[in-house]
């Protein structure tokens, strides 16, 4: 039971001639009135150091699922915690609206490793409000916009009794690791997660008081690189220029996947990839995008990518190629004349759609075992791969998001792409035949994955307040009162 309902009802409200019901409060007036207990819950949640990547925190992301679990119990949803050989999958339904569309809402109640620890001004799974934000590990990417939505369930549900439209919850712990279990998961449960829609709360808006739905996203295949030389380290004097020095062999290898112009030389890398529509460029280029303060807000003093294309088109619409970490040799302060007999890296593609992972990977195998020279062993290994992704743009479900948005944030949403990579996006759409909505309440200096990640608390509560029209918004397609 909340406060609000103990309010004391108004004279208009005792009036209220109804035989069933006496509503005291609306959703709107509900999210306006518990907007505080939001935050605190949030920075419940927030506290628990869900860190799905490392091994010591397995109980922690166990903790976080169950944290989940108990939100929507007391929403009194049909609530399972799905135990798979990694992290547990939440899932919660409630469908008692017939007639009315279902959607199916994702997200990730897991998060990134903190560290580096020193880097953070308040500690990580310690959320501390300032200026108006909320600092902490998860704060945006996801457990913040996450969130959002099951507070507005909860808005409806303990106003109306009831939601707009059906709704099934499906919130993960191995986002940020690949989502291997939810993906065998959702093979094995089509009918369960039947939907007509989904929506997803994980990506951002296009700058501060202008909200976005991202229409693109960008795949991404990860791998790691080991070069084995030398039995043992030897020295460079007496070895060096006779054995073949495998950290060498490895910076030729990485250079090699990317010529000066930017463009990636796997052979066939871009065979599959559609052009863009000169419409899709002109509005790319027509959004207020102000690259002084990008490269402010990056700290770059410069910006480089694949010639003949804008920032926005590198960033959003063009694959990249990124060196992620490079390790082997001497590491040390000063010195030492060392040929290393072993050499790592870790390195990344993101892709555009009509890209293929797989086709990928197996010329970039074939191109980095041509470059590999004798007396070099190469081990090729990649983890997770996910194509990249364009949702439809004409869908009534899209107006309708869009009227939400405009009526949570008071400004209507600018359509815009992104380049990071959200694996369950295609899988949603190749398995469940279902287009998602991406309606993201970020922003691009919440820092996402690294140190004093943060979420806007007005955005938290516009997000609120938007899924909350949401709901309503959706079932009016169905009605056929959109577009
Ligand atoms: N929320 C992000 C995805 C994202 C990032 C969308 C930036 C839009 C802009 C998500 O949690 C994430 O970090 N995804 C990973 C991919 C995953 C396979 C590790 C990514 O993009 O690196
Ligand atoms: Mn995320
Ligand atoms: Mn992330």
């Amino acid at each position: 039971m909340t406060a609000a309902l103990f309010r004391p009802p108004m004279a208009q409200e005792i009036n209220a001639i109804s035989k069933r019901t006496i509503t005291l409060t609306t959703p709107y007036e509900y999210v306006e009135e518990n907007g505080s207990r939001f935050e605190d819950e949030l920075c419940e949640l927030l506290r628990i150091p869900s860190v799905s990547a490392d091994r010591a925190h397995r109980d922690d992301v166990g903790k976080a699922a169950d944290w989940m679990v108990a939100q929507f119990q007391r929403l009194g949803m049909d609530v399972q915690r799905i135990e798979t050989s990694g992290h547990p999958i939440v899932y919660a339904e409630w469908l008692k609206a017939p007639n009315a569309p279902t959607a199916l809402i994702y997200g990730h109640y897991d998060v990134q490793p903190p560290d580096p620890l020193q880097a953070w001004i308040s500690p990580p799974f310690e959320p501390t409000r300032r200026d108006g934000n909320l600092y902490a590990r998860g704060a945006t990417d996801d457990k913040g916009q996450m969130l959002t939505h099951v507070k507005s369930a909860e808005a409806w549900l303990k106003t109306e009794g009831r939601l707009p439209i059906n709704l099934k919850f499906l919130i993960e712990g191995e986002e940020e690791t690949g989502s291997e279990h939810l993906f065998q998961y959702i093979a094995n449960h089509h009918e369960q997660l039947r939907a007509e829609v989904a929506v997803i709360s994980d990506t951002g808006q296009f700058a501060p008081g202008q909200p976005a739905i991202t229409y693109g996203l960008r795949g991404i295949c990860y791998y790691e690189l080991n070069l084995r030389g030398p039995a043992r380290n030897l020295h460079s004097g007496s070895f060096g220029g006779a054995v073949v020095n495998p950290a060498n062999t490895l910076a030729r290898m990485l250079t090699a996947l990317i010529d000066e112009e930017g463009k990636i030389q796997v052979p066939g890398f871009y065979e599959d990839i559609e052009p863009i529509s000169a419409e899709e460029r002109r509005r790319l280029a027509s959004l207020p995008f102000d690259e002084r303060a990008f490269m402010k807000e990056t700290g770059s003093t410069a910006l480089g990518g694949e010639t003949g294309f804008s920032t926005l088109e590198r960033r959003w619409i063009r694959p990249s190629y990124d060196v992620n970490g490079v390790w082997g040799g001497y590491q040390g302060e000063g010195a030492k004349t060392v040929l290393p007999a072993e050499a790592n890296a870790k390195f990344s593609f993101r892709l555009v759609p009509r890209q293929d992972p797989e086709k990928i990977t197996a010329a970039l195998q074939a191109m980095l075992e041509s470059l590999c020279p004798a007396g070099i062993q190469m081990k090729l290994s990649g983890s997770h791969g996910a194509p990249g992704v364009v949702v439809r743009q004409e869908s009534p479900f899209m107006q309708a998001a869009a009227d939400a948005i405009e009526k949570g944030f008071g400004r209507r949403p600018v359509l815009i792409r992104e380049g990071g990579s959200i694996p369950v996006v295609s899988v949603f759409h190749e398995q469940l035949g279902l287009d998602t909505l991406l309606l993201g309440w970020g922003l691009e200096d919440d820092n996402t994955h690294a140190p004093n990640e943060k979420f806007c608390l007005a955005d938290f509560h516009r997000g609120i307040r938007a899924s909350t029209h949401l709901w309503e918004e959706l079932r009016r397609v169905v009605a056929g009162e959109h577009g």
